[in-house]
């Protein structure tokens, strides 16, 4: 079932409101000590907006009207023609925006590990992705991984001793046929990460333990020539399918890699560097494959800044978010945001805040895209996210993703891990209401 349709009225912007607020500050809303406008928009009860245009009205669903080009010192500059440089239909970058046929496209919507590998039914994956849609998602990330040594249920790759085979039966890769279907049945483009760091469905450490042995470290999954082989001949196979798919639209070279992996342990010599080289290598050779869709490391956007007291900035997993974004075969950056695992309980809205305001700054440096591609907090969860949302439409970062969908499907309600939103809770009109001013701040 559809979720219905939001619509926000947006006033008309008089002149004077430009100049008393930055375009897309903060105007107005609870807690709001600010001038307060009366042509602001109210885009919830948290927050209110300055928004340029005439009246007009966001819905759910994409609209193909002509795009307003932002014009604020916190978005790109726009061009009046801006040339597709990738073919119709996929998404593409253009300084720090997300660009399709040649009109800004929003990334926004939510994270769904699930949908492909809990053995749904397509009706199933299609409530699932339709209720992300209802929400005025418009991109869903999900795992292009399962590595099993006993095949059950949904995999796609099955380890018989140290040899790898894809599996592309109807439990495997034509079941991820049937989520792209799915996802393109709801409007909906996929960014697909195609190991984990963690152990969940197998991840790096499968590679690791098969080709070189129980109890070696983590972090030789990024330099072991033969292990990296593995994971190219996987990847080879699995984007090989779908090189000319639209409903993709990013690989990822990982679900955030870290030096240490589950088991804790990392040779003394891995850093930052290593994990930067890793991604030169494995991102240049999916470009070398596919040069129809764009690639992002998939990490949590920590910062190499030793001795900084906030440990997502000191720079000891092996991240250097800085470094990374100008790698030249990685078209945007990623940024997860978990202030309650980090040592920020109790200063969740204040630490978060500054988080996406730190990577909006490089954004802006490195000139391409950021999204805060996955964020929770387990409480208060309709207040903070609210905060956060604003926070990403006011400091130009390009999209976000919630972590994490929830659905009810004729299978019951899907997982939640303390994080999950479900279309009947209290985040769906937080979210909806978001994805409606983030795609009016991007005219799309
Ligand atoms: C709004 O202000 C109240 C009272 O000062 C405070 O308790 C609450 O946490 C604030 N909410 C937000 C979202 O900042
Ligand atoms: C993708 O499209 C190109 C150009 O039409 C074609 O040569 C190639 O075989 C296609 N690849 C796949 C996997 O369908
Ligand atoms: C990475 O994986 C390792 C091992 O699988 C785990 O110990 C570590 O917590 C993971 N980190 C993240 C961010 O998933």
């Amino acid at each position: 079932m559809k979720l219905a349709t939001g619509v926000i009225t947006l006033a008309v912007i008089l002149p004077s409101a430009l100049a008393a607020v930055p375009l897309y500050g903060q105007c107005g809303g609870l807690n709001y000590s600010g001038d307060q406008d009366a042509t602001c928009t109210k885009v919830n009860d948290w927050y209110s907006q300055c928004l340029p245009g005439a009246a007009s009205s966001a819905t759910a669903t994409p609209t193909v009207s002509t795009p307003t080009a932002p014009t604020s010192a916190t978005t790109p500059t726009a061009t009046s023609t801006i040339a597709p440089t990738a073919p119709n239909g996929f998404v593409y970058t253009s300084g720090q925006k997300f660009m399709l046929d040649g009109k800004p496209y929003t990334v926004v919507g939510s994270n769904s590990y699930w949908v492909g590998l809990t053995g749904l039914s397509d009706a199933d994956m299609n409530k699932a992705f339709a209720d992300i849609a209802g929400a005025g998602g418009t991109t869903v990330r999900t795992w292009g991984f399962n590595e099993v040594t006993s095949p059950n249920g949904n995999y796609y790759q099955s380890w018989s001793g140290s040899t790898p085979t894809v599996n592309s039966g109807a439990s495997g890769l034509q079941n991820f046929d049937r989520v792209i279907r799915a996802a393109k049945a709801n409007g909906i483009r996929l960014i697909v990460a195609l190991t984990n760091n963690w152990s969940d469905y197998g991840g790096m450490d499968v590679y690791v333990r098969q080709i070189l042995g129980a109890n070696q470290p983590h972090d030789l999954f990024y330099t072991n020539t033969n292990v990296k082989n593995a994971y190219k001949n996987y990847i080879r196979t699995f984007i090989g399918r779908y090189v000319n798919e639209t409903g993709i639209l990013a690989w990822e070279l990982a679900n955030e890699p870290r030096c240490r992996g589950s088991s804790g342990s990392a040779t003394s010599s891995c850093n930052t560097v290593t994990i930067t080289n890793w991604a030169k290598e494995i991102s240049a050779y999916i470009k070398s494959l596919d040069s129809n869709h764009l690639v992002a490391l998939g990490d949590e956007g920590f910062y190499n800044m030793p001795g900084n007291p906030s440990y997502p900035h000191q720079g000891t997993e092996g991240i250097d978010f800085d470094v990374n974004l100008d790698i030249s075969t990685l078209d945007f950056g990623t940024v997860h945001s978990y202030p309650n695992h980090w040592g920020q309980d109790g200063n969740e809205l204040t630490w978060g805040t500054q988080w996406i305001l730190d990577h909006a700054k490089s954004q802006a440096r490195a000139n391409k895209p950021v999204i805060l591609e996955e964020f929770g907090v387990t409480s208060n969860q309709p207040a903070v996210y609210t905060q956060w949302l604003s926070n990403v439409v006011s400091s130009g970062l390009a999209g976000d993703l919630i972590w994490q969908a929830g659905s009810r499907l004729s299978v019951g309600a899907t997982h939640n891990d303390g994080f999950a939103v479900y279309p009947d809770g209290q985040v769906y009109p937080v979210v909806r209401s978001h994805a409606a001013a983030l795609k009016s701040r991007n005219g799309s």
